[in-house]
């Protein structure tokens, strides 16, 4: 009976059609989108997209898709090929749950993604946002999604007057995501929000005047859109330095690369060899011995790790790299060296040491901090 609805649930109806109207005429057309029934494509895109942009997962998510078609191709991929094609997107644990997700849909569900919540999240890499991505984009079921971008916004609607980071917030706005969700249209609904919290109520200068919802907002009518979301005082990134040495062997041009151990950061990467030089040690290179106090020492660790005998081509280099990583904001400064002689051993705590010609580089994982290291041009 109409006479029975009450104002909450007539706003809520109205919340909704203005924003899927909005969507339907303003969402983007990305390429995810043309394949919302397929798990897979779901769990690819979601688990790129995380903490990183959209113009940024594109191609990627293209070059993914066309060389691990389907979850089975995934399943039976080598880790250094999945590896390789995340080069560059960064948070490599991500590959590595896709990965071993897809091997778990294969070995316990026979290859078709399973719909039950406690399923989806009993699966590695997988949490209660991508389990609300997969039922909502790829079922068609009533799950609430929240993220970066739906945080924003469903706090600005309610007038969340805490930091969103609380518990009791993240409480608060599961809560409000699952309840606003159209249970007509979960898939679209969850998209809407997203795009809407991306391109119209932005962290800095929201598009109020043109927001569909914006009659439905608190923070807007109460004229608190720029206090909203609260800001968690923030820890500092911690700082810390480090030395790569590229390693040229004269007669053929190769360079000294090592791979990292199974374990911990950058697993199974390839890497110039880097020294710790101050501060912070994500990488524990200095665990290893591999530390820098000046170049005459430096010359002789090089010798005693590894064996092999170089001379500088230059100082350490003027311009050095910055590149971030968990907490730690780090700077790389990049020496030239030159072999002498070789009777190459692979140091401890390392799985190989080789000397790698230009052309096979580029065939290696590696992060984009080594990449950047290896791409400046030495003297000598
Ligand atoms: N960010 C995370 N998931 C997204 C999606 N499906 N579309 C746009 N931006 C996103």
């Amino acid at each position: 009976m109409p006479g029975s609805i009450t104002n909450d649930e007539q706003s809520l109806i109205g919340f909704r059609k203005a924003l899927l109207e909005w969507y339907d005429e303003n969402g983007r057309d990305l390429p995810w989108r043309n394949h919302e029934g397929e798990a897979y494509r779901v769990i690819v895109s979601e688990l790129m997209l995380v903490q990183t942009t959209v113009a940024a997962v594109i191609p990627y998510y293209h070059r993914f898709l066309e060389r691990f078609p389907t979850v089975t191709d995934l399943a039976h991929a080598d880790e250094a090929d999945v590896l390789k094609l995340w080069e560059g997107l960064g948070y490599y644990r991500r590959a590595r749950h896709l990965h071993a997700l897809a091997k778990a849909v294969v070995a316990n569900h026979g290859g078709q993604f399973p719909h039950d919540e406690a399923d989806l999240l009993a699966l590695p890499g997988v949490g209660r946002y991508i389990a609300g991505a997969v039922r909502s984009f790829a079922f068609d079921l009533p799950a609430p999604i929240l993220e970066a971008n739906t945080i924003r916004l469903l706090a600005r609607l309610i007038g969340l007057m805490e930091t969103v980071e609380l518990g009791t917030s993240q409480k608060t706005l599961w809560a409000e995501a699952a309840r606003r969700v159209d249970p007509d249209r979960p898939g679209p609904f969850n998209q809407a929000m997203m795009d809407l919290g991306a391109t119209i109520c932005t962290p800095r200068q929201p598009a109020c005047l043109i927001c569909p919802v914006n009659k439905f907002c608190k923070a807007h009518l109460g004229g608190l859109t720029e206090t909203i979301p609260l800001k968690a005082a923030k820890s500092p990134l911690k700082p810390g330095e480090e030395v790569s040495v590229i390693v040229k062997r004269p007669t053929d041009g190769s360079i000294l690369l090592l791979k990292r151990s199974v374990q911990g950061l950058w697993a199974d990467f390839w890497e110039l060899p880097t020294f710790w030089q101050a501060g912070a040690d994500p990488a524990k290179r200095r665990d290893q011995g591999f530390e820098y106090k000046n170049l005459d020492d430096l010359i002789q660790l090089i010798e005693a790790l590894m064996g092999l005998r170089i001379k500088p081509l230059e100082e350490v280099q003027a311009k050095p790299i910055r590149y971030g990583v968990t907490t730690h904001k780090m700077t790389l400064n990049v020496l030239g060296t030159e072999l002498i002689s070789e009777n190459l051993i692979r140091p401890q705590g390392f799985l190989q040491a080789e000397f790698v010609a230009p052309s096979e580089i580029t065939k290696r994982t590696m992060s984009t901090a080594q990449r950047k290291a290896l791409k400046i041009p030495l003297k000598g």
